[in-house]
């Protein structure tokens, strides 16, 4: 085994025996609609000091709005998961206005559609950028006060964490990361007390696939040999969002809320019966407890 020389220095900030005191806080990215939104305002009904981050403040209108109708207030702070000094201040102004940071939500993503012929690595980089390096950044600014509070690491990956699906190589490739990353962490992280969990949603109604920007006639005649599969795999997903078969972001947020506040959350949770089910297509332990079970041990 070999083992790096430490790149940074974990004894900065030591488990604290005094937990600090005040309304247990959250930090979520990506909340300026979809899931973070809801996650949002859900964690703030729930009674959590909320902050909710967004690369662009000036786009938390939806927010702001869907928080003064459910009366609750939420913290609205810059943070663009891809800007390593974006996320370092917003963690430490978390931590120096309220005083503690007792859970994040990895929750800010962006959609890829392309296969490995049609799209450059520079592209494939990017969304690594965001979907994966996205996560580490504010997973790695955030641990050292998840530890003084015993904390919670939770992530937003999706079925195609488990999964591959067609046309989304990049986009899997990086939630795959994502999962292999938190899988790995989570028997470390409670050897200092913080639980980590990951959340795997199917199809929901967000602006998830409008962000991608995808012209669809100009990306199926540029496809080539790939145009015919391209189109039913388009036509597949866009009618999983236009016939009423995705899941609301209130429903997957309940998933978020779940793992935010049930006493002993599992390691995986999918946000539906069916992203359960086609999860299990490929987990044999589908919650991850049987896996996490035995990686725990080595490390207790
Ligand atoms: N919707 C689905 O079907 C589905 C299924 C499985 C998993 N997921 C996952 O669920 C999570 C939330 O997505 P959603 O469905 O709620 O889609 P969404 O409505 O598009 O929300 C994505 C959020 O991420 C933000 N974001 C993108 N790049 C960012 C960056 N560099 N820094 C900070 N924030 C950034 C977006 O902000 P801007 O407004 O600035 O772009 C937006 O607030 C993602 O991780 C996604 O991969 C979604």
């Amino acid at each position: 085994m070999s083992v790096s020389p430490a790149t940074s220095d974990v004894s900065a900030v030591t488990n604290d025996a005094s937990v600090p005191t005040g309304p247990r806080t959250v930090l979520i990215t990506g909340t300026s609609s979809g899931i973070g939104l809801a996650a949002a305002v859900a964690a703030a009904r729930a009674g959590w000091r909320t902050v909710a981050t967004l690369r662009d403040p000036a786009r938390a209108g939806a927010l702001r709005e869907a928080a003064a109708e459910a009366g609750v207030e939420i913290d609205v702070r810059q943070l663009d998961v891809t800007d390593p000094d974006s996320v370092e201040a917003a963690v430490a102004g978390v931590v120096r206005d309220h005083g503690r940071l007792d859970a994040v939500v990895n929750n800010a993503g962006a959609g890829h559609v392309g296969t490995l012929e049609l799209e450059s690595v520079a592209e494939v980089r990017e969304v690594m950028e965001v979907n994966f390096f996205g996560v580490l950044h504010v997973s790695k600014a955030a641990l050292p006060h998840l530890r003084a509070t015993g904390g919670r690491l939770i992530t937003v990956t999706s079925v195609g964490g488990v999964v591959g699906q067609p046309f989304n190589e990049a986009y899997c490739a990086a939630k795959f990361a994502v999962e292999g990353y938190m899988e790995s962490l989570a028997p470390v992280a409670a050897t200092v007390g913080v639980g980590v969990s990951v959340i795997e949603p199917g199809a929901v109604a967000t602006e998830f696939v409008n962000n991608i920007d995808l012209d669809i006639e100009a990306r199926i005649a540029a496809a080539g040999p790939y145009a015919g599969a391209l189109r039913s795999y388009i036509e597949r997903t866009v009618s999983q969002f236009t016939e009423g078969s995705a899941q609301t972001p209130a429903g997957a947020a309940a998933s978020v809320l779940e793992a935010l506040t049930a006493e002993k959350p599992a390691f995986r949770l999918q946000t539906t019966e069916w992203a359960a089910a086609f999860t299990g297509t490929k987990l044999a332990d589908r919650d991850g407890s049987a896996v996490l079970g035995i990686t725990g041990a080595w490390v207790s």
